[in-house]
């Protein structure tokens, strides 16, 4: 395996996932992880991210001088570059000519970063300090025009590039990285997801030995699969414990009690708490109030469950790696105060079991595939987890909780139909706290109006409204109105986020 120095660079995950398409396993580890415990995890070689800091400056992050000694291959990206020539005895100073962006690199010499590739190419630059003298034993692989020690190595274990390999903008990129992972190295490729199940199987028997586990299954693919290679390792020590808050789309509920309990055996304790949710609800308009009451209930609903189990020792959570980078930054502001469902009380005594905090989205689908899961789990479409209440404005009642879970299948089951259900972010159905008048028949009526919200968006965090075909948009507005009772008209939402957000709450 290899592992990945995280110097807190930008492309850090980035690098993770060209090692992992090159089928190498790869961890991403602070650069303040201590040395003993790098050694201990028997890299076959450790890659050194970019980070914005200068080597100079008073807190750059720094790594263990001795990990050089190791005779562990290494490849310094950037920073890690500078850093490694810097604390080898070499010199890193401001560049007299920054380089951002695309630059010309003229390869002096493959040193087996470069083999099979020619000795001209384009590079992605991104750094204001430069490397003006090597450290001993070290030599000039590459340059580009304004910066003379462009790749590095000592010739033996030791290599840098001061360009970003691991960015689409480096088309030969990829190559280099596998010259490093494959030539140099001698790693071999065989990784894939299949191993990786394996491996966490076993670590998670390990861990857990004879004792009982958790998981809070929510219906979305990252408990799914979590749930799913947890049972695996555990059986029947795993519960599954999936609450109902009456919030969940049409047929959501039967549908993941089929998937886990009679597909997959696991022991799943499906719970109805619709009435004690919408008695929660009961006249409250404010979104975030709404919000507040169902996370505090759904944790009252899972401990209630919880207890009537006896001792647990271990949760399993679904947590995905961009979720672990998030929630180590504090920066972002908060805009809705998000639930998800299976978010836990803070004082419950519980060691977590999170064998995806390694991995990407599409990774986790990948691995969900393979396991057999349906296809509407694998590729679900993200749902808040306070599900339909931010959905329903104003009140929530069961009444309109009804008709916007009909008008809401019907937009599901047109963009499935139209093939456009992947390529889009979210499409689904709202119901404003509106009725207005028409006509069917010959009668007046005075009726609710539905708005169908469909976005395109890379991760939730803006998103473009979604130019859905006109005869799609009109399947779905007909047949709102005729299949669903009390619904007299539809509103297609064209804003963007910002200035609104995807959902109306
Ligand atoms: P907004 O509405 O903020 O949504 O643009 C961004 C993404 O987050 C989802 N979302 C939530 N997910 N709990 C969740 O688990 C929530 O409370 C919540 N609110 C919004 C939303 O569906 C979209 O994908």
């Amino acid at each position: 395996n290899v592992i990945i120095l995280d110097f807190g660079g930008q492309y850090s995950q980035l690098i993770a996932r060209r090692v992992r398409e090159a089928h190498v396993y790869c961890e991403i580890l602070s650069y303040k992880t201590p040395l003993e415990e790098i050694v201990a995890r028997k890299p076959k070689a450790i890659i050194f991210s970019g980070g914005p800091a200068s080597v100079y400056s008073e807190n750059a992050p720094v790594c263990d001088r001795r990990l050089f000694d190791s005779g562990i291959p290494i490849l310094g990206i950037c920073y890690g570059m500078q850093l490694m020539c810097h604390l080898l005895g070499g010199r890193v100073e401001p560049a007299r000519a920054r380089e951002y962006g695309r630059a010309e690199l003229f390869v002096d010499e493959d040193g087996g970063l470069f083999q099979d590739l020619e000795t001209k190419m384009t590079v992605w630059m991104s750094h204001s300090d430069s490397i003006l003298a090597l450290p001993e034993g070290f030599k000039t692989l590459a340059h580009t025009k304004n910066t003379p020690h462009a790749a590095v190595g000592n010739g033996k274990n030791l290599f840098g590039v001061q360009f970003h390999p691991e960015v689409a903008h480096t088309p030969r990129g990829r190559e280099i990285l596998n010259n490093f992972l494959f030539g140099i190295a001698g790693l071999s490729g065989t990784w894939s997801m299949k191993a990786f199940v394996e491996e966490q199987v076993k670590l998670i028997r390990e861990k857990v030995g004879n004792k009982k586990a958790l998981c809070a299954l929510s219906g979305g693919v990252d408990s799914s699969v979590a749930a799913l290679i947890t049972h695996k390792a555990l059986g029947d020590n795993l519960t599954c414990i999936f609450v109902d808050h009456g919030l969940l789309r049409k047929n959501e509920a039967q549908s993941v009690e089929k998937t886990f309990r009679d597909k997959f055996h696991i022991n799943l304790i499906a719970v109805d708490a619709s009435r004690r949710f919408l008695e929660k609800l009961k006249g409250v308009k404010d979104p975030e109030k709404k919000r507040k009451i169902i996370g505090e209930e759904f944790i009252r609903v899972f401990e209630n469950e919880a207890a009537k189990l006896g001792k647990i020792d271990y949760l399993v959570q679904g947590t995905l790696y961009p979720d672990v980078i998030e929630s180590g930054t504090e920066t972002a502001a908060v805009i809705k105060s998000h639930h998800n469902v299976g978010g836990l009380p803070e004082d419950v005594e519980f060691e977590l079991i999170e064998p995806l905090r390694d991995l990407f989205k599409d990774e986790v689908r990948r691995i969900g595939a393979q396991l057999g899961l349906p296809e509407e789990i694998v590729y679900r479409q993200p749902f808040p987890g306070p599900g339909l209440a931010i959905r329903v404005l104003g009140d929530v009642t069961p009444e309109k909780l009804d008709i916007l879970r009909e008008a809401d299948a019907i937009v599901y089951e047109e963009i499935k139909k139209a093939g456009l259900y992947r390529e889009l972010w979210q499409a689904f159905a709202v119901l404003p706290d509106i009725r207005s008048v028409g006509v069917m028949g010959d009668e007046r009526t005075y009726a609710y109006t539905v708005a169908v919200r469909a976005v395109v968006s890379e991760d939730g965090m803006t998103a473009d409204w979604a130019r859905l075909p006109a005869d799609v948009l009109d399947n779905i507005s007909t047949r709102i109105v005729n299949e669903v009772p009390g619904v007299n008209r539809v509103v297609y939402d064209i804003t963007s986020k910002p200035p609104s957000t995807i959902e109306w709450e």
